[in-house]
């Protein structure tokens, strides 16, 4: 699935061969992963020790034995989290999230120029403060009883509590929790514990830092998905490169010596070289055939090609080989984005985003809802599969990820990785916050469980206007269709010629077959499309 995400849609092809699109080969010195901060903002380290990669390399394939397990433990409640793309929060209204089990509201503090993630809960009768409303002072306001709150939770206004009196508003019971927040690279990042010790985190420690989404020579487009299948899976699938061709439908360039077997399946699936590289609590490193890969604990998954060495010239043999590759095609540069979040058992969200230096025109003209509709085909492709995934292994939960499963190719090299780490430093699993249950919601009817009204439109500020314009449009079309032959009607027969009366007939006809695949273009495109692999 990364590969086809990442693919620029098919009408910025001018050929199956792509001709604007790069390699998508950079070399992984420049990948420049780092944070702004000098401070220990990022905890990943680009050049592995001889052990470590010597060790990360011995676990291409399989996975490591049972016992391996670290007496050190990662800190799910210690990282920062993404909580969405800063283009898609309305600064007029609360927003409800959840992030590792923990119920969020986000919303704009006004006073301080900045949003705020709190805990979705009024600390009166815990109400949902994320139905409620930012007043005309710019505080969070509980609907339920009218309690008010400021950006650092304190409770300003309780309408029941008589003015003279004693100031129960001050309370410490009456405040709001408030979570740690962080704007960067465009998105809203939080980090879920309200622990004092954490108030002033982000200036000890930052999100991973992608230079690339602040530099104006780049472009990207961020989009955001909802999905009824946990994080592990979404994670693994993103990691496996394998079940999707590397030329998917000719959008990406593949070098010649890695071209399609002649008895390639349908799906595309290749023989393909990964090599872990590094692997520790913070995450882990692989290399491919044509591509360079981290992970970077617990949510970004960030992929190249990094074929090109700093000084332009190829640095796999393969590379060297197609001579396709010109220099100036290496000075553009493509990379691929995915921000895995955990919402719940079962559930998870995916922020992703492929920013390039080239074709940058291409975004200031088309709207972002028009990739999105790409975007969201392509991740329909494997939901109901992934979702049935996940069950089959919540059945089996008494064995091990690694017997149930039979991987004797270097294709899930990172699959393989991702489930070692989870199981080496989190015990195979996530721990959920108090809210969530280990246990998996059940499986709604597949309309339901594959909408995308829910999963994303409501989440995006593009998709949801360009979905207000598509349906006035479609109510125009069909107000001037019935309007025409009213008209016609009404207008006395000697006035109206037959060929006015027929060409207004046969515009009026148009306009209401156009509206009604209008209305099945944006049913399809918006709320659900049944996703069949059979007839594909
Ligand atoms: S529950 Fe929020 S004000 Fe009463």
């Amino acid at each position: 699935m990364a590969a086809a995400l990442a693919a620029p849609p098919r009408f910025l092809t001018s050929s199956s061969s792509y001709s604007f699109l790069p390699p998508l080969f950079f070399p992984p010195t420049r990948v420049r992963l780092s944070s702004p901060a000098k401070s220990a903002t990022l905890r990943w380290r680009l050049s592995p020790s001889a052990a470590e990669a010597a060790a990360a390399a011995s676990a291409v394939t399989e996975a490591d034995p049972e016992s391996d397990v670290d007496k050190v433990k990662f800190d799910w409640f210690a990282q920062w989290y993404p909580v969405a793309p800063l283009v898609d929060l309305d600064k007029r209204r609360p927003h409800a999230k959840t992030v590792m089990g923990l119920d969020l509201v986000v919303w704009w503090d006004r006073a301080e120029g900045r949003w705020q993630v709190f805990d979705d809960r009024c600390p009166h009768r815990l109400a949902p403060l994320s139905e409620g409303r930012v007043d005309p002072w710019g505080r969070l306001q509980c609907v339920y009883h009218g309690w008010c709150f400021d950006g650092a939770g304190n409770c300003k206004y309780i309408p029941q509590a008589p003015i003279d009196g004693p100031p129960v508003n001050t309370y410490s019971r009456a405040c709001a929790s408030v979570y740690p927040s962080f704007e960067q690279n465009k998105i809203l990042w939080f980090w879920p514990n309200t622990n004092p010790q954490y108030k002033n985190i982000a200036e000890r420690e930052r999100p991973p830092y992608i230079e690339e989404l602040d530099d104006p020579s780049y472009t990207s487009i961020a989009g955001m998905r909802d999905f009824p299948f946990g994080y592990e899976v979404l994670i693994e699938n993103l990691m496996d490169p394998s079940h999707v061709p590397y030329a998917h439908r000719g959008l990406m360039r593949v070098p010649k010596s890695l071209k399609a077997r002649p008895n390639s399946d349908r799906e595309g699936g290749e023989p393909l070289d990964i090599k872990m590289e590094t692997s520790s609590i913070t995450g882990f490193t692989a290399r491919r055939n044509f591509g360079f890969n981290k992970f970077i604990a617990p949510c970004v998954f960030y992929t190249s090609s990094p074929i090109v060495s700093g000084n332009g010239s190829a640095s796999s043999s393969d590379v060297q080989k197609d001579s396709s590759l010109k220099t100036h095609q290496m000075s553009r540069r493509f990379l691929i984005i995915f921000m895995c979040i955990p919402v719940g058992p079962g559930r998870s969200r995916l922020i992703y985003t492929f920013p390039r230096n080239f074709a940058v025109w291409v975004n200031q003209i088309i709207p972002r809802w028009f990739f999105h509709v790409g975007q969201n085909l392509i991740l329909d492709s494997d939901l109901y599969l992934l979702h049935i995934e996940e069950r089959k292994f919540a059945k089996a939960a008494a064995t091990s990820w690694a017997k149930l499963c039979f991987l004797p190719t270097k294709a899930d090299a990172m699959v393989v990785a991702f489930r070692n780490w989870l199981r080496k430093y989190s015990n195979g699993q996530v721990p959920w916050g108090t809210t969530a249950t280990q246990q998996l919601p059940p499986t709604p009817p597949r309309e339901q469980l594959m909408d995308r009204y829910w999963s994303h439109v409501v989440q995006c500020s593009s998709c949801q206007n360009a979905l207000k314009f598509l349906k006035a449009l479609e109510l125009s079309l069909q107000i001037v269709a019935f309007a025409s032959v009213g008209i016609v009607a009404a207008i006395k027969q000697s006035t109206l010629s037959t060929i006015s009366t027929t060409i207004v007939v046969s515009m009026a006809v148009l306009f209401f077959v156009t509206s009604k695949w209008l209305s099945h273009f944006i049913y399809k495109n918006f709320y659900y499309h049944g996703y069949d692999h059979a007839f594909r």
